[in-house]
């Protein structure tokens, strides 16, 4: 059935449409995205619609027009008034990817302003936002004007969506989480895209996560996603990279809410913990290209000189704390973090043979710390913030039969066998070391975001 311009839509006619695999045109596009922000249309046809996309998928002309019609679908932000650059950082959800707590920081301590929109757990992935909530008092939902005002005195805020901004995505990423439709490239493009455009940014560094954790695990889905965003966003107007980057185990050592937290301070505090060296070697160089795209570096690597700096000398954590301030939190539990973390109930897993480390199902681990507690079953369900994982050991490493590989947080003790199995199930000893893997595989720029498209779809 082709409607003409003007006849009116039905949500059933475009359900059909896409799970028969057809394309939906702009008008169509955009009246799914109202109805999904103003709450007419029901949430088992938006299911039902969001299942047909995930199956057949979006051409890149229909992302285009999602990610558009989500961006308008609520207010914007305007950032020129700040006389600053707004540069953005997002990835596409990791275990344990805790880097938004030391790239905003850092970026605004070089002299940028970022206003970072951010989202709660989404399937086995941790959330920004949740892990936020771990700090007593700390607001993530700000007014506008409570955002800006936060942004000109700090140079970072860490928000959720309102009401007000780009209320479409706030609807449907809760529907995906719930309805198993998150892993659509033209979906999680036109999620994030919506945020990172509202936000009116001048420039935007996005990390596409590759391997076992990454919620598109082959290899050529995560690039296509990666060449999409840039290309999308570019088309929009603002200059975007993807770097593709390692999520075949957890970023960092902890995985979790408070725990997260804990380690992205001591990096702010000029520590090197052990366990750490790919979370801060990744926020170096994220923090280096935003450096860089919003004109304070002349190229990545003068950025990432930069950036090095504003963790050294103090200047990023100084941001971050003085951020948390501004959103009503606390920083005195920053002062005695072990104090702080109450689990309800802790286990240890020790290594069951001795040998390497040679394999991370990283998106069962992610599991494993949502059922501890960090996550939420249905949407609404409280998270705890001192459930998560602290791993001992990493891909690669040599371990002893009966060495503590992990030690487990849940909530209760109910609570921990499932994880337990889980956890025990996705790793691999091995006799032999695992191959090498690179933490960023490869990097997509304007240049050659639009080449790869053309070739992917030939
Ligand atoms: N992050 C988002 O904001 N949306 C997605 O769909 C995936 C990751």
């Amino acid at each position: 059935m082709t409607a003409t311009p003007s006849a009116p839509l039905h949500m059933i006619d475009l359900i059909r449409k896409k799970r028969d695999g057809g394309g939906l045109d702009a008008r169509e596009i955009t009246f799914i995205v109202t109805g999904s922000a103003d709450g007419s249309i029901p949430l088992e046809q938006l299911s039902a619609w969001l299942m047909a996309v995930c199956l057949r998928g979006l051409s890149q002309e229909e992302t285009r027009d999602l990610t558009l019609a989500m961006r308008d679908s609520g207010e914007k932000f305007s950032p020129a008034r700040l006389g600053r650059a707004a540069v953005d950082k997002h990835s596409t959800g990791g275990v344990g990817d805790k880097t938004s707590f030391l790239v905003a920081p850092i970026a605004a301590a070089c002299g940028l302003a970022v206003p970072m929109i951010s989202g709660r757990t989404l399937g086995h992935t941790g959330g920004t936002l949740d892990k936020l909530d771990a700090i007593p008092g700390y607001r993530t939902a700000l007014t506008l004007s409570e955002f800006e005002d936060v942004l000109a005195r700090c140079g970072a805020t860490i928000v959720s969506q309102t009401p007000a901004l780009v209320p479409a995505d706030r609807a449907l990423y809760a529907l995906r989480d719930r309805t198993g439709t998150v892993e659509s490239p033209g979906l999680i493009c036109a999620s994030i895209l919506s945020k990172k455009l509202a936000e009116g940014l001048d420039a935007l560094v996005l990390d596409v996560k590759t391997g076992s954790g990454a919620f598109l695990r082959e290899r050529k889905d995560a690039e296509y996603l990666a060449a999409l965003m840039v290309a999308t966003a570019e088309a929009a107007g603002t200059r975007t990279v993807a770097l593709m980057t390692d999520m075949s185990q957890p970023l960092g050592r902890m995985a979790g809410n408070w725990i997260e937290l804990v380690e992205a301070m001591e990096l702010l505090s000029g520590k090197r913990p052990e366990g750490s060296e790919d979370l801060r070697e990744l926020s170096l160089i994220l923090a280096g290209w935003m450096i860089h795209l919003g004109g304070e570096a002349a190229t990545p690597e003068a950025g990432l000189a930069r950036a090095e700096v504003a963790l050294a000398n103090g200047s990023a954590l100084r941001v971050f704390l003085a951020m948390v301030e501004a959103q009503g939190g606390s920083i005195t539990v920053f002062k005695d973090p072990a104090g702080f973390h109450k689990p309800g109930a802790v286990a240890v897993l020790s290594a069951w043979d001795s040998g390497y480390i040679s394999e991370m199902d990283t998106t069962a681990l992610g599991w494993a710390v949502q059922r501890l507690g960090a996550g939420r079953e249905k949407a609404g369900d409280p998270v705890d913030p001192h459930a998560g994982i602290a791993f001992n050991a990493r891909r690669g490493a040599r371990v002893e039969k009966g060495q503590p590989l992990a030690v487990l947080y849940a909530t209760t003790p109910a609570m921990l066998p499932e994880p337990s199995e889980l956890l025990r199930d996705a790793i691999r000893i091995s006799a032999a070391p695992p191959d090498f893997v690179p933490l960023v595989s490869r990097i997509f720029t304007r240049e050659n975001a639009e080449r790869h498209l053309r070739d992917a779809v030939r």
